[in-house]
C-alpha cells in the first residue's frame, strides 16, 4: 500500500511534529511548512531530512502575499493530507477549497467547547474537571470542522494552565499520529457521510 504523503504546518515549538515524525507507520511526512522562520520545530524537519518551506510575512511585502506563496507551494507539492500542528495562522479559504476534507488540526479542548486560544486558562476559570483534545477537519470557521477523534483527561486538582498542558500534551502526541495512521490505512474515513467522532483511549 503506498504511504499517505502528508505536509505538516507549524509555527513554533513543534512537539506534535516530532511525535508525528516518530510514528510514521502508514504515512510519510513529505514536507514541513512554517509561517515563522525561527520556529523551533524546523529543527525536527532538519533532523529527519524533510524538505521544509518557510513563508514568514517578514520576508514578503505583506501577509497576503506570504499566504499566497504558501498556497502555491502546497498546491505544487499536492500532499494527500495537510496536518496543522500548532500552526497559528488563519488558513486561506482558497487552501480549504483546493484541499477539501484534506486538512486536519489538533485543538487543545473537547470541541465544540472552548474553540480559540487560551483553552487551558478558560477551562480552569470555569472550574471544569474534564478537559481534553480534539483532532478535527479544518473548515472556514474557528475550530468548527467535523470532529474526528477526542481524548479526555481528568484535571481535578490541577491549578495552572502549565500543569494542564503538561498532562495533555503527551496525549496529543499519541492521538495525532494514531489518527493520521488511521486515515492512511482507511480505518478512519474523512468522507462527509462517514466521519464520526472516536474516543481515543490511552494508558493514563
Ligand atoms: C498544541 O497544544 C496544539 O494542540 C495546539 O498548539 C499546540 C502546539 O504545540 N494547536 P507544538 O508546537 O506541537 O509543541
Amino acid at each position: 500500500m503506498p504511504k499517505l504523503e502528508i505536509s505538516v504546518f507549524i509555527s513554533g515549538r513543534g512537539s506534535n511534529l516530532k511525535a508525528i515524525l516518530e510514528h510514521q507507520t502508514n504515512y510519510v511526512v513529505s514536507s514541513v511548512f512554517s509561517n515563522k522562520e525561527n520556529a523551533h520545530g524546523l529543527n525536527y524537519a532538519k533532523e529527519y531530512n524533510i524538505p521544509y518551506h518557510i513563508f514568514d510575512r517578514i520576508n514578503f511585502p505583506d501577509l497576503k502575499s506570504a499566504k499566497s506563496a504558501m498556497l502555491d507551494k502546497v498546491c505544487e507539492l499536492n500532499p494527500d493530507l495537510i496536518v496543522l500542528a500548532g500552526f497559528m495562522q488563519i488558513i486561506d479559504p482558497k487552501m480549504i477549497e483546493k484541499f477539501p476534507r484534506r486538512i486536519i488540526n489538533i485543538h487543545p479542548s473537547l470541541l465544540p467547547d472552548y474553540p480559540g486560544l487560551d483553552t487551558h486558562q478558560r477551562v480552569l476559570a470555569d472550574k471544569k474537571t474534564t478537559h481534553g483534545c480534539t483532532v478535527h477537519l479544518v473548515d472556514n470557521g474557528l475550530d468548527t470542522g467535523d470532529t474526528i477523534a477526542q481524548a479526555q483527561i481528568d484535571i481535578t486538582g490541577i491549578t495552572s494552565p502549565e500543569l494542564v498542558a503538561q498532562k495533555l500534551l503527551p496525549i496529543e502526541h499519541k492521538i495525532y499520529p494514531w489518527v493520521i495512521n488511521g486515515i492512511a490505512d482507511h480505518s478512519i474515513k474523512l468522507n462527509p457521510t462517514v466521519t464520526k467522532l472516536r474516543e481515543f483511549s490511552y494508558e493514563a
